[in-house]
């Protein structure tokens, strides 16, 4: 019987595999990005020798004692995962390199070493730089550190004694000899998710797992590696400002809508209990400003969205938004053109929500649109007014959910009016002005004075 090949190529970005090398990936388009790998092959058809059937469990019989989440002491990381972490599952968090990823899970790490057995592989500092950041963020003289990068010792050494918790900081730096290519290659970083995976669930060993992301932003390696894990965090923000935002792209445990903000200092991340004072403060009446509240999850947030409206000779204008999806940025422009009177055809539109935050809801519409007509009409936004709304294709607004909720979060946060779609109720004492079309938003929304001097 011939042999099964043993080289293949694999593509690093999106993880398709071929049999020979080629320059550009026929799935996701990229060059140069196949690598080759050896991988130990069976025969084909040939099932393993002792497979004989195991007993089935009815779902009655199944032991639930340890599904009790584990508090990590980081309030905001908590949040996101769903209240806490769950005994063996495996937690993916990526981010932009030196975004604070080790910063984080060391944090974590001390707060949860105190009651119970933490550990941290590490592959890309030394025992010794890990204690230095330590001591800088205080605590944690009980995690217990392995320096390794061989994917074997590692996983021994965890089914030898099987902590609570571990950390692997990060997935791409081990690697398994027998496979023989680079770490950090397709087939590394899926050998070892598969086997971290294994570990976590038959030790329960509550692991988390750093992961680099690619130029891209999603995680690097194939997307195999999100698939294998129960929760993909994505360690998020600006580098050059302080604050950081960590959301859940994938929990088989929790919404994957929370949010959790943290501000970066000398003593490591500090929890922003209030993200809608640090992102909802508006440049005082300049056009081109609104402030929006939204819903991440369970927390309204208020977010000021800034637009610029300049005129172009490009027969393709240009739509750019930072922290908003491009076809929900197009789609506001052109009903903006077509049912509110704003004339965009001949101008650039770049958008950008304050702090590196990305809105993905819409009720975020209404304050996507009053900041473009602001910017377009050169008139600030009434002071002291906020807005929500969902905009519809036909230039209607649509009233959004959880309006009670926003409302008093714009009333904690000082605002005096709130902009809305006809039929949204408060029962609270903030004063309301309903629009029922984008058109009557922007005339109540925008202040016809025009902008103050100074
Ligand atoms: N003494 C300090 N004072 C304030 N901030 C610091 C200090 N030391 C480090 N930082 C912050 O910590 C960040 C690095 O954090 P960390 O090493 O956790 O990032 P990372 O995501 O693990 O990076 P990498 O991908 O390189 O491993 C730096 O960007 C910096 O902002
Ligand atoms: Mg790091």
């Amino acid at each position: 019987m011939a042999k099964a090949a043993t080289v293949q190529h694999a593509c690093s970005d999106c993880g398709y595999t071929t049999g020979k090398w080629l320059g550009r990936c026929p799935a996701c388009g990229s060059w140069g990005s196949l690598v080759e790998e050896r991988t130990p092959t069976a025969a084909p058809g040939v099932r393993g020798a002792a497979a004989e059937g195991r007993p089935l469990l009815r779902l009655v019989e199944v032991e639930t004692s340890a599904s009790e989440r584990i508090p990590t002491g980081v309030a905001e990381l908590d949040r996101v995962l769903g209240g806490g972490l769950v005994p063996a599952s495996l937690v993916l968090v990526s981010g932009d390199p030196g975004i604070g990823k080790s910063t984080l899970l060391l944090m974590a790490l001390q707060s949860m070493s105190a009651e119970r057995t933490a550990v941290l592989v590490t592959g890309e500092e030394s025992a010794a730089q890990v204690k230095l950041r330590a001591d800088r963020l205080g605590g944690g003289a009980e995690i217990q550190i392995l320096a390794e990068t061989n994917l074997d010792e590692v996983c021994a050494t965890l089914e030898r004694e099987r902590p609570d918790v571990c950390v692997v900081d990060s997935v791409q730096t081990l690697y398994a000899p027998e496979l023989g290519s680079a770490p950090g290659s397709v087939a590394q970083v899926r050998e070892a998710a598969g086997r971290f995976l294994r570990v976590a669930k038959e030790q329960g060993v509550a692991t988390f797992l750093v992961g680099h992301v690619t130029k891209e932003g999603a995680v690097a390696g194939p997307r195999v590696l999100e698939h294998l894990v129960d929760c993909v965090l994505h360690f998020e923000g600006d580098r050059y400002r302080s604050h950081r935002v960590l959301r859940a792209v994938k929990n088989r445990y929790g919404s994957t809508n929370e949010l959790g903000v943290f501000e970066m200092t000398s003593a490591g991340l500090v929890a922003v209990d209030d993200p809608s004072e640090l992102f909802g403060r508006p440049d005082e009446e300049q056009p081109g400003s609104a402030v929006v509240c939204t819903i991440e999850g369970t927390r309204p947030l208020l977010l000021e969205v800034q637009a610029l409206v300049s005129p172009t000779d490009l027969a393709m204008p240009r739509r750019v938004g930072t922290g908003v999806d491009p076809r929900r940025l197009s789609m506001i422009v052109a009903v903006l053109g077509r049912h509110a009177g704003v004339a965009l055809g001949q101008a650039d539109v770049f958008v950008n929500v304050a702090g590196g935050v990305r809105i993905d809801e819409p009720g975020a519409d209404l304050g996507v649109a009053l900041a473009i007509a602001s910017a377009a009409r050169n008139l600030p936004v009434k002071h002291g007014l906020s807005c929500f709304g969902e905009v519809g294709l036909t230039g209607r607004l649509r009233s959004v959910s959880q309006s009670e909720r926003r409302l008093a979060e714009c009333a904690k946060l000082g605002f005096s009016e709130v902009l809305v779609p006809d039929g949204t109720e408060s029962r609270g004492r903030m004063r309301l002005r309903a629009a029922g079309t984008l058109r009557t938003a922007i005339t109540a929304g925008l202040d016809a004075r025009g902008p103050s001097e100074g």
